[in-house]
């Protein structure tokens, strides 16, 4: 897709440009960013969150992704919005650590089934980014993306409560392919694995209530059913969705969300026979306006990496089969591998809703000596909210970063783009930190950020348990 769109806040990429000529090349192990100086200005109008590009290639359904912030158009200023998006990513990882610790100490193979499963989304709610636009039905919705949940669902008329939204609310009352799911179905039984709460009759027996509750007090409730959905131009029939007619939370402007999780309610599984249970994003650079892909397929040949796929395993976790799991065996800062740190504990999570990666304390204490070891000579600047390792840039033209890599088990190795090495707290660069943080307790699950993932091919195959990195330059076209 052509930039076009002069107007638009183009945060960091007037103030980083990324030098490619030195992604090949190892010396020093640096990559080249300018910073330049910015002063914000409120947008005259703002774009519209609707994101409806899709096309299709070699067998691959592939779904223009956009940054959720980019087209909400209430961010007044960037200074102030910072704040906010921190402490909703350590509230949210907070809540998610203290479930996984539920899950995991509660929960055996014999009563697993009676178990509450909460929805892995909670809290990331509001800072959940990145949308695509699907047509459920007849009409177009524009959706979160999330890995961390299952359940697909929009807003539904009539609605008892629900928050505003950019798209006319969908009506089943207006869709000849829409259809209730009994209550007495297996499909609603199997409400209870997906979403920790057992589906219920409505008023008669034709309807199966769901309820998805948040914990932060987000939730969504309404009918389950089934309706003919098309991604990009792949048609998908039957597809077990979440009418929602009460729902509150932190969605702002969307019409609801996708679950890419690994249940049989997810996207991912009611289209493994079309797709093989594969699929990748590319999420673009948050605040440059750019474009991602959501790639629903294997066929690698649509992928536009630069660098080698590398596969991985997922780590089994029968305790938590929600999330994705990795084994991170090691971390590079600058070619430096980090000496000693208890890496392979356990595994660590990927996740598209949480921003920064939360490392153990042990490893995150080496990986911040190591890069103040190699970024050294800048003046340092106050930490900012869960970032402790921080800089004043401003009198910088350009800087070299360490580059930062991540091993996996199986030689895999995901390479973080410069985009997603530091964090700009401060518009001018005078405060700029180190954008990784660390867990609380030694024993808590690691997480992979989106902040790290920007700009890379992440492949996701749930059939062969495997995940793959690649550098990739995300853009839709
Ligand atoms: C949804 O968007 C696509 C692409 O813009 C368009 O071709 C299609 O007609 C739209 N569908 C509806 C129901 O509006
Ligand atoms: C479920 O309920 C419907 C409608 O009440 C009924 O026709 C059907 O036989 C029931 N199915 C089962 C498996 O009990
Ligand atoms: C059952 O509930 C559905 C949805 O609320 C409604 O459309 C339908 O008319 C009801 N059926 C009966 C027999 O009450
Ligand atoms: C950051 O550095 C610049 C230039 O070196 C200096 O003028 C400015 O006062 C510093 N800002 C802060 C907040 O320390
Ligand atoms: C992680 O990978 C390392 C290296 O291959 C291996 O020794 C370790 O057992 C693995 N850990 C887990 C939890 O699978």
């Amino acid at each position: 897709m052509v930039k076009t769109m002069p107007f638009l806040p183009l945060l960091l990429s007037l103030f980083l440009y990324l030098s490619f000529a030195n992604e090949a090349q190892c010396y020093q192990q640096k990559n080249v960013l300018s910073l330049q100086t910015f002063q914000w200005k409120p947008q005259s109008s703002p774009p519209s969150c609707l994101s409806r590009k899709s096309r299709r290639k070699n067998g691959a359904t592939i779904l223009e992704i956009k940054h959720r912030d980019y087209c909400s158009g209430n961010i007044i200023d960037w200074n102030k919005k910072q704040p906010n998006r921190l402490i909703l990513d350590d509230f949210h990882v907070h809540s998610l650590q203290s479930r996984m610790k539920n899950m995991a100490s509660h929960m055996n193979i014999e009563d697993a089934s009676k178990t509450q499963i909460p929805l892995t989304s909670g809290l990331k709610l509001g800072i959940l980014n990145y949308i695509v636009s699907v047509e459920l039905g007849v009409r177009n919705m524009t959706v979160i993306m999330d890995t961390g949940s299952d359940l697909t669902w929009v807003q539904c008329q009539p609605c008892k409560l629900c928050y505003n939204q950019q798209e006319p609310l969908f009506n089943p009352g207006t869709s000849l392919s829409y259809q209730s799911v009994l209550c007495n179905s297996t499909t609603c039984q199997s409400l209870q694995f997906s979403t920790g709460n057992s589906g219920v009759c409505g008023s008669n027996q034709t309807t199966c209530n769901y309820v998805v509750n948040y914990g932060d007090g987000s939730y969504t409730s309404g009918e389950l059913a089934r309706e003919h959905l098309n991604l990009g131009t792949t048609p998908v029939n039957n597809f077990l969705f979440g009418c929602g007619r009460n729902n509150k939370g932190l969605f702002g402007g969307t019409s609801g969300l996708m679950g890419l999780g690994r249940s049989d309610l997810s996207v991912i599984s009611q289209t493994s026979a079309l797709f093989g249970g594969v699929f990748s994003y590319c999420l673009p650079s948050t605040e440059a306006g750019e474009s991602g892909s959501l790639v629903m397929g294997g066929d690698s040949s649509v992928f536009k990496n630069y660098t080698p796929i590398s596969y991985t395993k997922m780590a089994p976790n029968p305790q938590l089969s929600t999330f994705y799991f990795l084994n991170l065996t090691g971390i590079s800062i600058g070619g430096v591998a980090l000496q000693n740190p208890s890496f392979a504990n356990g595994g660590i999570m990927i996740d598209s809703g949480t921003v920064i990666t939360r490392l153990a304390p042990s490893i995150y204490k080496a990986v911040k000596a190591e890069f103040q070891n190699q970024f050294s000579g800048f003046p340092q600047a106050p930490g900012y909210s869960i970032l402790d390792t921080c800089f004043n840039l401003s009198g910088f033209d350009e800087v070299n970063i360490p580059i930062i890599k991540l091993q996996f088990e199986g030689n895999a190795e995901l390479t973080v783009d410069v985009t997603g090495i530091l964090y700009f707290v401060k518009t001018d660069a005078s405060q700029v930190c180190l954008a990784l943080a660390s867990l609380s307790y030694e024993d808590e699950i690691g997480i992979i950020g989106n902040y790290q993932q920007k700009n890379q091919r992440v492949i996701y195959d749930t059939k062969l348990s495997k995940l793959g990195f690649a550098g990739e330059t995300c853009s839709f076209s």
